[in-house]
């Protein structure tokens, strides 16, 4: 990959001179009922909108027009479940034929355009299928992932007030089946929102028990409509109205409801599919996330689909079901030509199989690519990967509020010279500056805040859900004229990014985003706990985990070690398992600067054993040898 022959700068060249040719461009590749009358009309919205007086559906771009053109008998989703030993393939005119009845069973529930419905459900195709429904009939999704707990699910409740709830009885982690009815029931207990209906899919592996007057059963309802011959035709919606709402962690224990408009979403997947991921339709895509996660939104769900190729829904891990090689067999299986995954997952491979012996095993001829992302790739990681696969190892970042990547190597223009450590360059959309905190530029290798030039580009977020307010605040304010990615780096001579960390109190465990505020929020509930703070201390695997300190108050009955125990808990049912909060360290106190700020930064340093000095605002630099001397205590 020399990249001389890629296309890319010529690509960034044209979007960088016209902005909104570009895009109108990209636009031809969409049905619309109605073309846009604006390409960008700055003065709609918080910022601006894109596609303004379009009207379209994303169901529709998803499966209607493939089954009109022909991909009818193609298969469009593919179920590989090793945690139930299930698989399934679904068509394009089987999935639509799927979707067009759940969307009747949800309109006879009364969910029409603009209404919100929330899907609280594992990795199956009926999660798909849901999602689908609700862009069918115009209604605005909300997913949210299965390891959440009760309360973070009566959170987004509270904020989405859904008209109707889809869900499961149960979600299946290996070794272990975890009942969702009772999580769903206590979620709607602690709402001060509360659904007209459920609909609930019983699994064998757990069914649980109806609420008389709310719950109904998800399979005796579609096949009810089924026979009735109900189905719903897609509704027009225009562009910019919201497909979906995705919450995401902030810097408080409150999420943010991410909002994704339908027209700018459906030109800026479709764009990157061919342009980023290098894929043509008819082939078969495959990113090994999960449905509540934005990744999921993308590229398990609308990119794939909205290009014609096939998609793949694993219902299983990268190790342990059954071993390290779950992640070959699938690509094998299924002629993957690429796959999109978190770094952590290939640590978690190479840890377990660090020769990839069982790679051996499979044939991975038509694999052409593996993608990285949701937190930083480490070059050891990318090294192994490209060493093992022999094909290339792409890393690219983005966020959820983007919704696509803000910087990759774009393989379908032509694959840029890799750099380890750095997701390559900004696609085009995007102008990435390095700035200091005056927002004035910094030098090239210089670390500073990364932002965005405004406006962002179609499929980023138009505003947080009803919050414009907070929207600004959290993104605009701060850099004038930017987008604040809340992302630390520094772009090289070749102009590559290299996105370090986070500048806020976000962290990333095992790709997942979660926010160290929230998790304080939980420990400081406590009745024992004066106070806490929480730090993401590295982890060989899960890249980063979080670490929990309290300052017990005085008089406490237990042991610390009691004590210590009860924190874990508190945030599993709090915040769930997906937080992974193993580790709670009481202390007799935590370092501060004079002014009272608690010295995070360097707690983390102390922890993570790198290099530190000692702040010269600090109260009480004996503080800072006791957290020493406590995580030692701890054995980390
Ligand atoms: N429902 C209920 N619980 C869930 C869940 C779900 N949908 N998903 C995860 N959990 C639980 C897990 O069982 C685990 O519980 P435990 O503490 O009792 O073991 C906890 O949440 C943490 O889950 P996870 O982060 O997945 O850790 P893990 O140790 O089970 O697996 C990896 C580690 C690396 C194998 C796994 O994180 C992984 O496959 N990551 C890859 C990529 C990915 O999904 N990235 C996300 C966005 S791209
Ligand atoms: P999420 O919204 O869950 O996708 O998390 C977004 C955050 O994950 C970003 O702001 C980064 O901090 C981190 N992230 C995602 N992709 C990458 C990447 N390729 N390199 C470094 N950090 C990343």
């Amino acid at each position: 990959m020399t990249g001389q022959n890629s296309r890319y700068h010529n690509a960034y060249a044209a979007w960088q001179r016209d902005p909104q040719a570009f895009w109108a461009e990209a636009a031809r590749e969409i049905d619309w009922y109605e073309p846009a009358k604006t390409v960008f009309d700055p003065k709609a919205g918080v910022y601006g909108h894109w596609f303004v007086g379009a009207s379209c559906n994303t169901c529709h771009n998803t499966l209607d027009r493939h089954v009109a053109s022909g991909r009818g008998a193609q298969a469009a989703l593919i179920y590989d479940s090793p945690v139930t030993k299930a698989k399934a393939t679904f068509s394009y005119a089987q999935m639509l034929e799927e979707v067009k009845t759940l969307a009747a069973v949800l309109r006879d529930f009364g969910v029409g355009k603009g209404d919100r419905v929330v899907i609280y459900m594992p990795l199956v195709p009926e999660a798909v299928f849901a999602m689908l429904a609700c862009a069918r009939l115009g209604a605005v999704h909300s997913v949210v992932f299965g390891g959440f707990a009760a309360k973070e699910l009566a959170t987004r409740i509270d904020d989405a007030e859904p008209k109707v709830i889809l869900s499961a009885s149960c979600g299946i982690e290996p070794g272990r089946v975890v009942a969702y009815k009772p999580l769903l029931d206590e979620a709607i207990r602690l709402s001060s929102s509360k659904p007209s209906a459920c609909l609930i899919l019983q699994r064998p592996q757990a069914e649980a028990a109806l609420t008389a007057g709310r719950d109904h059963d998800w399979a005796q309802a579609v096949a009810a409509a089924r026979a009735a011959g109900k189905s719903a035709d897609c509704v027009p919606v225009a562009a910019t109205d919201p497909l979906y709402i995705l919450y995401t962690s902030g810097s408080t224990g409150r999420p943010k409801g991410v909002v994704r408009d339908n027209g700018g979403h459906m030109v800026a997947l479709k764009w990157s599919m061919k342009n980023l991921y290098g894929v043509e339709p008819g082939e078969v895509f495959w990113a090994a996330s999960d449905v509540g996660w934005v990744v999921g939104h993308s590229y398990i769900v609308y990119g794939p689909l909205l290009h014609g190729a096939t998609t793949i829904l694993y219902e299983g891990k990268p190790v342990g079901t059954p071993d390290a090689g779950a992640f070959w067999r699938v690509i094998a299986e299924y002629n993957c030509v690429t796959l999109f995954t978190a770094p952590t997952a290939f640590r978690a491979i190479r840890k377990e199989d660090p020769q990839a012996k069982l790679l051996g095993q499979y044939d991975l001829s038509k694999f052409r690519a593996l993608f990285l992302a949701g937190e930083r790739a480490d070059p050891d990681t990318v090294k192994w990967a490209e060493d093992t696969l022999k094909v290339p190892v792409i890393d690219h970042w983005w966020q959820t509020e983007t919704g696509w990547a803000i910087a990759g190597n774009p393989l379908g223009l032509g694959a840029l010279p890799v750099k380890h450590g750095s997701p390559t360059v900004p696609m085009p959309g995007y102008d990435v500056q390095i700035v200091d905190e005056a927002c004035h530029p910094v030098a090239a290798n210089k670390m500073g805040s990364i932002v965005v030039r405004m406006p962002l580009p179609p499929g980023c977020l138009p505003t947080l859900w009803r919050q414009d307010e907070r929207f600004v605040e959290s993104y605009l304010g701060e850099f004038p004229g930017y987008y604040k990615t809340a992302d630390a780096g520094f772009k090289d001579d070749d102009g590559y990014l290299f996105i370090m960390g986070r500048t806020d109190d976000i962290i990333n465990v095992a790709g997942h985003r979660l926010s160290t505020g929230g998790m304080e929020e939980v420990l400081a509930s406590h009745p024992d706990v004066a106070e806490c703070a929480v730090i993401g201390i590295k982890d060989a695997m899960k890249g980063e985990v979080p670490c929990g300190f309290a300052v017990l108050k005085s008089g406490a009955d237990r042991s610390p070690a009691e004590i210590e125990k009860e924190l874990i808990t508190l945030v599993r049912d709090k915040i769930g398992p997906v937080a992974a909060f193993k580790i709670a360290i009481t202390v007799a106190r935590l370092p501060k600067t004079r002014s009272g700020k608690i010295l995070r930064g360097t707690m983390k340093k102390i922890a993570d054993g790198d290099a530190w000095t000692m702040p010269a605002t600090i109260d009480d630099p004996a503080i800072l040898d006791e957290i020493g001397g406590a995580l030692r205590s701890h054995g980390l």
